[in-house]
């Protein structure tokens, strides 16, 4: 098994770091644009492997994407971060193009590959990746939904004095600081609704919270997080790799399912060794499909950027 990742910053470095300790191929490769990155950050994650005990082998590239020939899965996180204040789709200009262009130098050494995208407006760059490579849809995955879905575990895990193991919780729509949707009706602690535990009141904080996560991160290290988002993205590979089929929320290509069509959003799908094999569409209430058409509309319109770039 071959795994890439696009990006040596903070993301790319944790996801690859993950994927080295799981031991989830024999080959990782780590591509990144600026001079050394990758490499030096490769030779510092192989320096661990002694200590770790993993046989994993990293190998870091600039910008060589020869480097990743016959990768079965690519991650990519290239692209800038937001800052204190921004919104992720504040970032579709520049983000863009260099997923984009990502996309087409991976296809030309790895044309079987599954690309995970985690690179934001994460929506909007999962609908590009699909429209500019023409990949089989199931093969393109955005990360957003899984992230979202874990840092909502912890939220309600804070509330309930809990393991963020024992939760089952998911998070669906897109993955902006509106547009996410953190389902805390379907919340489970060990099968058990967690809304029997919390007030009103604790249940549309969690949710608020939830939905700012990535935002507080932001404004509290100045820079956007990178060992959830890394450790999210890790998680899809691992499913996809062992084969797991394990159901996470992730943003894949709609034609239909929760009344959606010609867009990129998250819903719960099966992961395994084909890429998104399944979307579990499962009934919305009233007001759960309003905010999902809701979350819909703000990533076309983020779509219908693209147009003008
Ligand atoms: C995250 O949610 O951590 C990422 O999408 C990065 C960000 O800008 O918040």
């Amino acid at each position: 098994m071959k795994v890439t990742v696009v990006g040596a910053g903070a993301v790319g470095a944790t996801c690859a770091d993950n994927i080295a300790r799981k031991e989830l191929a024999q080959e990782l490769v780590l591509l990144d644009i600026k001079e050394g990155l990758a490499e030096g950050k490769a030779q510092d994650m192989m320096q661990t492997a002694a200590l770790l005990g993993f046989d994993t082998r990293i190998t870091g590239s600039t910008n060589d994407y020869s480097k990743t020939a016959g990768s079965d899965v690519v991650v990519i996180t290239s692209g800038l971060p937001r800052k204190p204040g921004m919104t992720r789709e504040e970032l579709i200009g520049t983000n863009a193009g260099i997923v984009k262009g990502v996309c087409e130098n991976i296809l030309k050494y790895s044309p079987d590959a599954i690309i995970i995208v985690i690179s934001n407006p994460m929506d909007t760059m999962t609908y590009l990746a699909l429209q500019s490579t023409g990949l089989p849809k199931n093969r393109i995955i955005g990360m957003g939904g899984t992230l979202d879905s874990s840092r909502f575990k912890y939220q309600l895990s804070q509330h309930l004095g809990c393991s963020p193991a024992d939760l089952n919780a998911l998070v669906v729509g897109g993955h902006g600081d509106t547009t996410m949707i953190p389902l805390i009706r379907f919340a489970t602690w060990n099968s058990i609704p967690v809304t029997d535990y919390l007030t009103e009141e604790q249940q549309k904080q969690i949710v608020a919270d939830t939905m700012v996560g990535g935002a507080t991160l932001t404004k509290l290290i100045g820079t956007s997080a990178w060992y959830a988002p890394g450790a999210a993205g890790a998680a899809l590979v691992e499913s996809i790799v062992r084969d797991e089929k394990k159901l996470f929320t992730c943003c894949v290509s709609l034609e239909g399912e929760y009344g959606q069509s010609d867009i990129c959003l998250g819903v719960p799908v099966v992961i395994g060794k084909n890429g998104w094999e399944k979307i579990v569409d499962f009934k919305l209430n009233d007001e759960e499909k309003e905010l999902f058409n809701k979350s819909a509309d703000a990533v076309r319109s983020m779509n219908d950027v693209l147009k003008t770039l």
